[in-house]
């Protein structure tokens, strides 16, 4: 046994005093991704893209392993290069709150923090931080030879969840699931859940969740690359993971109504979960709203309120 077979299984919660409070009919699952041992849904996108990479030989026994992280995926890293005995460097944006990178390295991770652009805002990470940090990414993978476990392009970031979240999402949901809302960064998350419930039901339909403000994937215009939903909505219009033919629609939400949310989880729930979760559920009960039907809407709880402790969320 080691903290590798910890990772997945993770249990799914019915949220029905959120689905009373706003007087809606349908039901809301939520699959708590922050009870595996790094706290957030990245651990299984760590562990696919490590075991696929030493299978494939594209990782060497004791090779140094790097990664553009916002925190999960490097917490991930940390935890599965720790017990496969790769030494593993994050890095990081000054942006990320800063419990992350305590965590990774408290982990045994060596952290590499990078600073924003000049107009960057803390707690607040945009596409021309993250293109900073990409640079420097590269510059370490050149330096020490190592391997790059890119979760925005590599298939274990989508696998992860095709294989193991999805089928267990769809067994403990009784098979009734009608859609799946996803706040997006990487996109693996969305792709890979989506295909693992497509393959088991063809009309399962699948939203994409955005920043109000940089709703770019549905088409909108970024009126600012700026919003409190770490994790993701990069407002990059592009996304290599991102599988279009498993969209049905986009959804847009606010940073008020994030946060609002995201409280109210923790009261009336007890799901103490961070911004994106309380996006999905946002956006999950707006598509129940909108909805003829009273409908079954599955989502992630994809991380940890507690990694957000040094913010004004909780
Ligand atoms: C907290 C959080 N939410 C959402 C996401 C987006 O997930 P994905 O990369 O699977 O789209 C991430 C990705 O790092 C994340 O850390």
């Amino acid at each position: 046994m080691s903290v590798l077979d910890l990772i997945g299984s993770t249990p799914v919660l019915q949220l029905n005093r959120m689905v009373s409070h706003r007087a809606l009919r349908g039901r809301v699952f939520l699959k708590l991704e922050y009870l595996n041992p790094g706290h957030s849904k990245k651990d299984r996108v760590a562990l696919e893209i490590i075991r696929e990479a030493r299978f494939d030989g594209s990782l060497a026994l004791g090779q140094t392993v790097v990664e553009l992280t916002s925190g999960n995926t490097g917490t991930g890293l940390a935890i599965v290069c720790g017990a496969f005995g790769h030494p593993f460097i994050a890095v990081m944006s000054r942006g990320n709150s800063m419990e992350r990178a305590r965590m990774m390295e408290a982990l045994g991770a060596t952290v590499e923090l990078v600073d924003q652009a000049p107009d960057g805002t803390s707690g607040q990470v945009s596409g021309a931080d993250l293109a900073l940090v990409e640079i420097r990414v590269r510059q370490l993978v050149d330096k020490f030879d190592a391997f790059r476990a890119d979760q925005f392009s590599l298939p274990g970031s989508v696998h992860a969840h095709e294989f193991y979240t999805g089928p267990e999402l769809w067994a403990q949901c009784g098979g009734q699931v009608d859609a799946f809302v996803d706040f997006v960064g990487s996109a693996g998350s969305f792709t890979g859940v989506m295909r693992a419930l497509r393959k088991v039901r063809s009309d399962v339909r699948g939203y994409v969740v955005e920043p109000a403000v940089a709703a770019v994937l549905s088409g909108a215009q970024a009126r600012s690359t700026y919003h409190r939903i770490q994790g993701g909505g990069y407002a990059m219009t592009e996304l290599p993971l991102l599988d279009r033919s498993l969209v049905d629609g986009y959804l847009a939400v606010d940073d008020d109504t994030v946060i609002r949310t995201t409280r109210l989880l923790a009261r009336l729930e007890g799901v103490f979960g961070g911004f994106s979760t309380g996006a999905n559920v946002a956006a999950a009960l707006n598509l129940l709203e909108e909805s003829d039907e009273p409908i079954s809407i599955a989502a992630l709880a994809c991380d940890s309120g507690l990694k957000y402790m040094s913010t004004d969320l909780y």
